[in-house]
């Protein structure tokens, strides 16, 4: 029981930061989160050539773009980080060029970057792949403006291009553009730097090309994840939680399926509070891109599913190896059986703690919840993935009265 204060969104962050890249001098990102992939990502750009600081206490973010930047993004920081894919627009559209490393599969999935390429070729750029990286090349004169349409409304696709053409020569119509709140959030800051965005929020995306944009002070819009994922904690373990800085409006269809759970969502100023004094009954999930329900709290629903009344059953649409954390969840006692892009998941009046990994961030965020619930002791290893999503998950659990403790690995020689 007890109060949790959201940060800002990872997945609007990493992309804000490289916004950045766009326009010379000073910009200024406030509350961005004190994670991993964010430490990456300031790495990235400074080996870009600019200057980052950053303060955890206000959360706050100063990066210094020069007036030359360099196009490489190297495969050390590529795959420690997925994200890092961000700054293929922001360079193809300030420097004419980027080489950036392909980042591979990763433990959801294998994560095309088709539609990122199809939209630049489209935009005049030339894109070849050679010694697993992408050399993107615009067109002498820069970007030109097109219709894209997107086979599917992918977050980073929709935000390669956003990022390509505002600044591009003429009008870029983004059809079947994906609609989460941090793509508006980007968009938002874009327009704030003086781009010309029409129907943000909405599937079509039209973008004027501008000559050039200037450095602005934006606040990252708040986690709507890690806010999902503590109204989770609240019910899984019967608890009461008030989330602080969060939009329930984000979580429309998460905190509907709570309620239809069991749980009392009382909406509040600045957030929301969520209650719950009896065993959850099972909900039917679906993934879907925004406003579906998000994939990114999908393996948390399959933990509360795990200990529910009755059945249920979770659909995956966007990330096929996302279920590959069932197996773990199975080693506490879940009875959970999967099937392509389906999971049936029975639940079961008790889980019992083991030793389990986490492998991805979401999936380890469900293996904690898990583990809340679980009689005895459980184990998380590669905590390292949940430290890429979470700031002081554990320390933040801990106040609302879980007993968790960090243990270092021991080192491997
Ligand atoms: N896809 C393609 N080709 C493309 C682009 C995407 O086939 O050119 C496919 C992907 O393989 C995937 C689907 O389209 O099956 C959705 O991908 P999308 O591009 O929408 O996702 P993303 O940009 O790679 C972001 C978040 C994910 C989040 C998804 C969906 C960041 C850094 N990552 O990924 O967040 O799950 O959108 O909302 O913004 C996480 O935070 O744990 C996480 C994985």
């Amino acid at each position: 029981m007890g109060e949790v204060h959201v940060t800002g969104a990872k997945n609007s962050s990493l992309k804000l930061m490289a916004v950045a890249l766009l326009a010379p001098g000073k910009t200024t990102i406030h509350a961005v989160p004190n994670i991993l992939d964010v430490s990456i990502m300031a790495e990235l750009l400074r080996r870009l050539g600019c200057s980052v600081n950053y303060s955890a206490d206000s959360e706050t973010i100063e990066i210094d773009v020069p007036e030359i930047i360099e196009h490489r993004a190297d495969y050390d920081l590529v795959r420690r980080m997925r994200a890092s894919i961000a700054v293929l627009g922001p360079l193809v559209a300030r420097t004419g060029a980027a080489d950036v490393a392909l980042p591979g599969g990763d433990a959801i999935g294998s994560r095309g970057l088709d539609m990122h390429i199809a939209g630049l070729e489209r935009m005049g750029a030339t894109v070849t792949n050679e010694h697993g990286y992408l050399f993107v090349h615009a067109p002498y004169g820069g970007l030109v403006g097109t219709q894209v349409y997107l086979d599917f409304p992918s977050v980073g696709a929709t935000e390669t291009l956003l990022m390509a053409a505002v600044t591009a020569n003429g009008v870029t119509v983004i059809d079947n553009a994906a609609r989460e709140p941090e793509v508006i959030d980007i968009c938002k800051m874009l327009e704030a730097m003086g781009a010309k965005i029409d129907g943000i929020g909405s599937s079509l995306l039209t973008v004027t090309g501008v000559s050039s944009l200037r450095a602005v002070e934006h606040k990252t819009v708040a986690d709507r994840i890690v806010a999902g994922t503590w109204a989770v904690a609240a019910a899984i373990t019967g608890g009461d939680v008030t989330v602080r800085n969060a939009s329930s409006e984000h979580l429309s269809i998460v905190l509907e399926k709570l309620v239809t759970s069991g749980a009392e969502v009382e909406l509040t100023s600045d957030g929301f509070r969520v209650q719950m004094d009896r065993r959850p009954t099972a909900i039917d999930v679906v993934t879907l891109p925004y406003p579906g329900f998000p994939t990114d709290l999908q393996p948390q629903f399959i933990a509360l599913n795990s200990v529910a009344e009755g059945s249920a059953m979770v659909t995956e649409n966007l990330f096929e190896a996302r279920f590959r954390f069932v197996q773990e969840l199975s080693r506490l006692g879940a009875e959970v059986r999967t099937d392509g892009h389906h999971a049936l998941i029975r639940g079961r009046s008790k889980l019992s703690g083991a030793p389990v990994e986490a492998t991805d961030i979401r999936a380890g965020a469900g293996l904690v919840l898990a583990g809340l619930v679980a009689d005895g002791e459980t184990t998380v290893h590669a905590i390292e993935h949940i430290d890429r999503g979470y700031v002081d998950f554990e320390k933040q659990l801990n106040q609302l009265g879980a007993n968790i403790i960090r243990e270092t690995s021991p080192q491997i020689s």
